[in-house]
């Protein structure tokens, strides 16, 4: 089997792989729940807020010198205004938390822990740099949505499992075009933070 390499970039370091993210969120979040058209427009404008911030970071994972998967994650303070709401309006304090943005992998290498690694590498990335709370959102899409395919299976139990709580009334909304839409629509997001030992 081909040996996996996980490495850690952030700040200034991230920019030489901002193309390799973009590729794989366009190539990965095609498939349900995202359903995400995109652009290379739309990434690089998504992506910018990751150059921007100092405290970026991407994991990366390599097989063959090839990236085959990536995961982000930044301050929730240089997070997109969407993302900070919905802990402003709660009387949370934004600046301890972390946000993970993305993880993305290519089919090939699903099922051999990188999942894991990727949380792993951002969480100790987040403690390192003295934050005390780490939080993604997941979009959340109906139970007879038609494009969800028989065979899916939520990452809930995972995310259950690495300590993490869905906060049911943090959410927040985000714009991206649908396959087969020909306007960007709001998507509803909730998030989860991970519960402190
Ligand atoms: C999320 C993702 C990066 C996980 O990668 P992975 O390397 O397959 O994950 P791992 O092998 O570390 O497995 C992690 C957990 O996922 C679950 N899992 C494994 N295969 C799965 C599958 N086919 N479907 C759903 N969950 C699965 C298991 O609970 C597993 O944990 P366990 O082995 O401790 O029981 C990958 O599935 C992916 O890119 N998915 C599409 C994009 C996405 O949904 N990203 C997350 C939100 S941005």
């Amino acid at each position: 089997m081909d040996q996996i390499e996980i490495d850690t970039v952030s700040g200034d370091e991230i920019t030489p792989w901002l193309e390799d993210m973009a590729r794989l969120r366009l190539q990965v979040f095609h498939e349900f729940p995202y359903l995400y058209e995109g652009s290379f427009d739309y990434e690089a404008d998504y992506l910018r807020k990751y150059a921007r911030s100092k405290n970026s970071v991407f994991i990366l994972a390599r097989v063959n010198n090839q990236v085959v998967g990536a995961a982000t994650g930044l301050p929730l303070r240089d997070a997109d205004p969407e993302f900070q709401e919905p802990f402003t309006e709660h009387g949370l304090e934004v600046d301890q938390y972390f946000y993970f943005g993305e993880s993305v992998l290519d089919k090939n290498f699903r099922g051999r822990g990188i999942g894991h690694m990727f949380f792993d590498a951002r969480e100790a990335f987040a403690w390192q740099n003295k934050f005390r709370l780490t939080t993604f959102c997941a979009v959340e899409r109906p139970e007879s949505h038609p494009k969800r395919p028989s065979d899916y299976r939520p990452l809930d139990k995972f995310w259950e499992a690495r300590g993490y709580q869905k906060h049911p009334e943090l959410r927040t909304s985000y714009n991206w075009l649908d396959i087969g839409d020909t306007e960007e629509t709001a998507k509803p997001m909730v998030f989860w933070i991970k519960k402190p030992v």
